[in-house]
């Protein structure tokens, strides 16, 4: 029954108005990344989908920022100034919450919930015709939690924080997530009794809970499935342990799509990264950003690309740096090649090492294989860069383009200076220095002439060799004997 009900009499509020003063940070904590994103960003995500009438976030520390990132999702924002605890957030959004009758209740700083589980959380409470449902968990390690405080095997009678736990309250591994579910009209009168009675002087939310069992109202507690999704970030040891939560279960998704993935836990993926059937990743490889990767790729050890979108079986060697590029079906590029901005490699095209793209289009099938910068550039089909080629696109002002035709041959160590065009099968000489636009199926040479002169290096040695050599001087001798003598 209560399942299919529609959300629209619940509103979810994000409490993330905190500093975060155990972080050590300049940044305020819920600002701060794990899985790819801001920690707030993924509770916004999570609340999405519940369908309820809004989001409303507390922001304080840093809000513009913390604003920036939750509205372009939907969300609003309140302000806390100064921030008196959890129990004043709740207060502060109070007067946004208009005729909602349920809140569901996030802290900033737990951002591996997930929907399903927020989901459970309402439905328990609908059934169970609760003043209050707890989202908890059972830790093997429960320190720095606030615990939950049973009186009968489904009723809870308090949330006591770690710092105010009796002896034998220390022992209770049951865990508050600070994710709770509230009947709203049962919520507001017993905040209303809480007192700010704790060392740092906060009105705490987790009095809530005992000011409504006391009252008599059903206070409920359900424990998550995964104990790790209620994980919050308080240390930079908590994020990073929350972070290697979020990495796991994606590549364990992509693993679950047919991805191979070798030694999984070396390779990091962002949570908008897209990976076709088939594909091998090597170790020590980071997929970044948006990137999109076709299926029967390779990307081998030490790449890391950031929104990069590749189509089918293409190659990336070793040790290669991709952003914001494209590569279509069969490109194999590296190792060590480095593609900036903007670049699109056409089906077939070939980047060998220490080659450097901005910029540029590279033709299907053309090819660059060795030590190249080429920015700004436009290569046509089965065109061949020799090593060394250079685009000299920038004369301290602007860039300029250099276009380059189909079946053009660029013999090696040539300097294109642009702007400058290279017609459609035309050569270029190794070695030249390319300042004017050459034909079609013309040659391009410029560079010195060369002049050989025989006999003139036997000459040279000849010469050389009747300059007598000159003689030791003594002050080296006399050091040496007298290392000697030691
Ligand atoms: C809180 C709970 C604790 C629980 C733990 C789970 C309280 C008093 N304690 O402790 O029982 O086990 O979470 O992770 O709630 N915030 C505001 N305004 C404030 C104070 C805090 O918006 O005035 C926000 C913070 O930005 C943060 C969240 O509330 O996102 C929780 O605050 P935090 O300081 O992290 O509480 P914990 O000590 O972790
Ligand atoms: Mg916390």
């Amino acid at each position: 029954m209560a399942q299919t009900m529609s959300n629209n009499d619940l509103t979810n509020v994000i409490l993330a108005a905190g500093k975060g003063t155990r972080l050590k940070s300049s940044l305020a904590k819920v600002l701060h990344r794990a899985g790819g994103r801001t920690l707030v960003e993924h509770i916004v995500r999570a609340c999405g989908p519940l369908k309820g009438r809004e989001t409303v976030v507390v922001v304080g520390h840093q809000a513009e920022q913390v604003a920036a990132i939750v509205e372009p999702l939907e969300a609003v924002t309140v302000l806390q100034h100064p921030q008196n605890g959890t129990g004043h957030a709740m207060l502060v959004a109070k007067r946004l919450l208009g005729r909602a009758k349920l809140a569901v209740v996030l802290p900033g700083d737990a951002p591996l919930v997930r929907t399903e589980t927020l989901k459970a959380l309402i439905t328990a409470h609908r059934n169970g015709n609760a003043a209050a449902t707890i989202l908890s968990a059972v830790l093997a390690d429960p320190s720095g939690y606030g615990r939950v405080v049973r009186k009968s095997e489904t009723a809870v009678s308090a949330i006591v924080e770690e710092s105010q736990l009796t002896d034998e309250q220390r022992d209770i591994n049951e865990i508050n997530s600070a994710i709770y579910c509230f009947t709203l009209e049962k919520l507001w009168p017993a905040l209303a009794h809480v007192k700010p009675n704790n060392k740092h002087r906060e009105l705490y939310l987790t009095d809530a809970i005992a000011a409504l069992s006391a009252k008599g109202e059903t206070v409920l507690a359900q424990v998550a499935a995964d104990s790790r999704e209620v994980l919050g970030c308080n240390t930079r040891a908590d994020l990073a342990d929350v972070d290697r939560v979020f990495r796991e279960w994606k590549r364990n998704a992509l693993m679950d799509a047919g991805v191979t993935i070798q030694l999984p836990e070396t390779v990091l993926i962002d949570p908008d990264v897209a990976v076709g059937e088939d594909t091998i990743i090597e170790p020590g490889v980071h997929l970044l950003g948006k990137t999109k990767i076709g299926a029967r790729c390779t990307i081998r050890t030490g790449s890391v690309l950031t929104d990069a979108v590749l189509g089918d079986e293409v190659t990336v060697e070793a040790h290669c740096v991709v952003a914001e590029s494209r590569l279509d079906d069969g490109v194999i590029i590296g190792p060590f090649a480095r593609l900036r901005p903007n670049n699109h490699l056409k089906a077939g095209a070939r980047i060998g090492n220490f080659v450097e793209l901005k910029k540029s289009t590279i033709g299907e099938g053309a090819k660059a294989m060795h030590l190249s910068y080429l920015g700004d550039a436009k290569i046509g089909t089965k065109s061949n860069i020799g090593a060394g080629t250079i685009t000299c696109n920038y004369d301290g002002f602007h860039k300029y383009p250099t276009s380059i035709g189909n079946k053009v041959f660029i013999g090696s160590d040539t300097a294109l200076v642009a702007p400058v065009r290279v017609g459609d099968g035309a050569y270029i000489a190794a070695g030249s220095t390319i300042t004017e636009n050459v034909p079609s199926d013309g040659l391009g040479i410029a560079r010195g002439r060369q002049v050989n002169k025989p006999g003139w290096a036997a000459k040279k040695r000849r010469e050389l060799a009747t300059v007598e050599k000159p003689k030791r001087t003594s002050k080296r001798k006399s050091r040496r004997t007298s290392k000697r003598r030691k």
